[in-house]
């Protein structure tokens, strides 16, 4: 399905040097810049690229705090900016294009990058990208690989948890999505209640690799009887806060027993959900003799995730590709990277292009199906 994008066709003079463009992220809890060359037989060359966190604001409260948040993009986005540029030696006026994530995410830190690119795009005379931040992510794997499409892509983050193929530039199809919480959710506020502090999901994983009795907790196998590749984590969450709430006197051996009940629970229902996916992809593209699945998101760091869908991969006679970490969280390269990509077959968007806090990949899918999604970043598809 074609992404829902309102962005004009203009007509890009491509030269020997490729396009270079200038992208921006700030839609969840990470302000960054990048600047990417497109080179004309598409490889990606990332000339420069910065990012600042806000963990440390947000640890106090255990998730992002709006708020927070789009103050802290306000004061970082332009510098990062500034920085990338004077790293990658280029003026504004010598960029072909300005990208930024324009949604889904937090209204007020998409407005950071958004805003910023306009005024640089403004400045410089050159045109404007407004990037859906999940399509930043579903090309992310070509930044580092020469990745033909289509691709079966999983995207597991602390906003997002669906699988979607891969067709092309703005041609997603949404295989499933979840229907309550992310997956990141789902370790975050798990690692919240054991009171291991945010990010929540690498503080469950050194927990879980001390666990002396992985077994001790049963939770519950999420949408078991359901056939479709959508996912649901709300109820392990609350069995994961019942199992806590049940202990007296707790300590870090259960703390270490329970993370790693949650991680191999999540693992498993990530690997069953795409194990599904898999099949479906490979019943429409049977002619791929050589299918593969991509893993990305800030989850995809998780050992036994990775490995748990490596493991479905290989059964399935998939080729398995997870970016490198960097590419995999939140990061600007990737928002370049689809600028370029958008600017290569000229689509360009006005300076009047919206901040969305809701943009679905496939609005077709999220048409029939539609997610409730209610993560810690609000709705998103
Ligand atoms: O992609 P990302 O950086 O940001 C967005 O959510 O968009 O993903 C962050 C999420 C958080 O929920 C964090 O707890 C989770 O990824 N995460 C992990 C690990 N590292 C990050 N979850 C499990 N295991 C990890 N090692
Ligand atoms: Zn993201």
């Amino acid at each position: 399905m074609a992404l829902s994008h309102a962005s004009t066709s203009v007509q890009i003079p491509l030269s020997s040097k490729g396009l270079v463009v200038l992208g921006l992220e700030s839609s969840c809890d990470d302000t960054a810049a990048a600047v990417v060359r497109r080179h004309p037989d598409g490889q990606i060359e990332v000339l420069a690229e910065a990012v600042s966190g806000q963990n440390e604001a947000h640890a106090p409260y255990g998730g992002v705090v709006p708020e927070i948040a789009a103050r802290a993009h306000s004061e970082k986005i332009d510098g990062l900016a500034r920085q990338v540029l004077e790293t990658a030696g280029l003026k504004s006026s010598q960029l072909d294009g300005v990208a930024a994530t324009a949604g889904p995410g937090l209204i007020g830190g998409v407005m950071a990058a958004l805003m910023t690119a306009k005024g640089i795009a403004l400045g410089a005379g050159v045109p404007l990208v407004a990037v859906n931040h999940l399509e930043g992510h579903a090309l992310s794997p070509r930044l580092t690989e020469t990745l033909e499409f289509p691709y079966l892509l999983l995207l597991v983050s602390g906003g997002h948890t669906q699988l979607v193929i891969v067709e092309g530039v703005g041609q997603m199809t949404r295989l499933g999505s979840t229907i309550d919480d992310a997956a990141g959710e789902a370790f975050d506020k798990t690692a919240k209640v054991m009171g291991l502090g945010f990010p929540g999901g690498p503080a469950v994983e050194r927990y879980a690799r001390e666990a002396k009795n992985p077994e001790r907790f049963e939770l519950p196998r999420m949408l078991a009887r359901d056939k479709s590749c959508d996912f649901s984590f709300a109820g392990l969450k609350t069995a994961a806060r019942r199992a806590w709430d049940s202990l007296e006197n707790p300590n870090d051996a259960d703390r270490a027993d329970l993370a790693a009940a949650m991680q191999a629970a999540i693992a498993r229902h990530l690997s069953e959900r795409t194990r599904r996916a898999m099949d479906a992809f490979k019943a429409r593209f049977s002619g791929e003799a050589s299918p593969r699945l991509v893993v990305a998101g800030g989850v995809a760091a998780n050992g036994a995730v990775r490995e748990a869908l490596q493991l479905e991969a290989e059964k399935a006679g998939f080729q398995w590709l997870a970016p490198p970490l960097k590419y995999c969280t939140d990061n600007a390269a990737m928002i370049a990277l689809a600028g370029a990509e958008r600017l290569a077959l000229g689509q360009v968007d006005g300076l009047e292009a919206p901040a969305r806090a809701r943009w679905p990949l496939d609005a077709d899918a999220a048409q029939k199906a539609p997610a409730s999604g209610s993560g810690r970043k609000g709705p998103k598809a």
